[in-house]
């Protein structure tokens, strides 16, 4: 490993995923991974490699802050006034504070969204404007923290489109297809980044003791048979008949396939990971309480959705890809099936009601599904 041409085998869309094994002197570092992707653009200015840097930074922050967060109650006594006499934040909340104060004054980044913050986050004045917007949902599966589950931040990366000095709504709202970088820090039994610019999927392990993100998952490929099925079947009774089905086929009981094993960890970064590596499915479909579905497009959906296709995995809304939708709100809900290419194929074969609540308009035109014979919950 001694110059940059050493690392070209990685990025090989055709070699399979596999561990690496650390040696003193085969460290790749987080930091030189990307130089050596952005090598591979002449063009390339360096600052959607500071964003990914920034990212990593910030989720080494918040990974200590959730590592911590177990102690909070023994140390922030019986109130929720902490020991300086401070209200105590959610986590959520401090998460959201971090990634918007690692990335907003290093005049990369023209505007972001969070899923903490209503409206569009300006940089502030003073800070230099950059060509690119950030979405992010800085805790995915925060109300797994109170009982030491693993939770993740996950974000996405585009370049701005309009014309003005700051970032505009309209560059926030953009098709998934057009990311330029998605991610996700994952704060597990050791805390992973995985991350992709359109050049395959690629795994970081922190190693604590140096607080370097190493690289231990170059070129992820989800696995083409799928273990697991990921789903909160407590809804089961406000599914659709052809959601009942399509589980029903994920489960074995047509006598179709064999059973999927169910895992469901409630964060979807956790769920999504499982999933990649081992190879699986996870499913949040519409129902008739959330006739949208409830996980939101722009920094959930969208960025696992260009991991997963870049892992040679799909992503659906059960009418198409995820990443050709048109957004229209900042926190817009989706339905999601994602994983391995098989298990989400078979969604076509379900066809799904245009809504399953009534009221609710159509979310896309000219991209209709196909009305089933007989009429499930809901159809239009
Ligand atoms: P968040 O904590 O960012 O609000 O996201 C929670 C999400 C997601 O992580 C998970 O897959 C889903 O909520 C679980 O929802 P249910 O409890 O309805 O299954
Ligand atoms: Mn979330
Ligand atoms: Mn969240």
């Amino acid at each position: 490993m001694g110059n940059r041409c050493d690392l070209s085998f990685l990025f090989s869309p055709l070699e399979p995923s596999a561990v690496v094994k650390h040696t003193a002197t085969s460290v790749v570092t987080i930091e030189r991974f990307i130089i050596e992707q952005e090598r591979m653009f002449p063009d390339a200015t360096g600052e959607l490699s500071g964003i990914l840097y920034d990212m990593a930074l910030a989720g080494k922050m918040i990974a200590n802050k959730v590592r911590s967060a177990g102690l909070a109650d023994i140390l922030g006594a019986t109130s929720d006034v902490n020991v300086q006499g401070e209200v105590q934040q959610k986590l959520d909340v401090i998460a959201n504070e971090i990634v918007v104060k690692a990335v907003d004054h290093g005049g990369r980044l023209c505007a972001m969204a969070s899923e903490e913050e209503p409206d569009i986050i300006h940089i502030p004045e003073g800070f230099r404007s950059g060509k690119y917007v950030l979405l992010f949902d800085p805790l995915d599966g925060s109300s797994n923290i109170d009982v030491n589950v693993p939770v993740g931040t996950i974000f996405s990366v585009f370049k701005k489109i309009t014309r003005g000095a700051r970032g505009d709504m309209e560059d926030l709202l953009q098709p998934g297809r057009r990311q330029v970088a998605a991610g996700y820090i994952l704060y597990g039994s050791s805390t992973m980044m995985v991350y992709t610019t359109g050049q395959g999927a690629h795994g970081f392990t922190l190693d604590p003791s140096i607080g370097e993100f190493l690289l231990s998952h170059p070129n992820i490929r989800i696995p083409e048979k799928a273990r697991y099925l990921s789903v909160n079947d407590a809804y089961e009774q406000d599914w659709p008949e052809p959601t009942r089905a399509l589980m029903r086929r994920y489960r074995g009981l047509d006598g179709q396939q064999k059973a999927l094993n169910v895992r469901y960890v409630g964060s979807l970064v956790a769920d999504f990971h499982r999933n990649l590596l081992g190879g699986g499915v996870f499913c949040y479909p519409a129902n008739s309480k959330s006739p949208r579905g409830k996980l939101r497009l722009l920094y959930e959906a969208n960025p696992l959705a260009f991991i997963a296709e870049q892992a040679g995995g799909a992503a659906t809304d059960g009418y198409g890809s995820i990443l050709d939708v048109e957004p229209t709100e900042l926190h817009q809900r989706t339905p999601l099936y994602i994983g391995s290419r098989h298990e989400v194929g078979l969604v076509d074969q379900f066809p799904l009601p245009r809504f399953v609540a009534p009221g609710v308009p159509e979310r896309r035109s000219g991209h209709q599904p196909p009305i089933p014979a007989s009429a499930p919950v809901g159809a239009a």
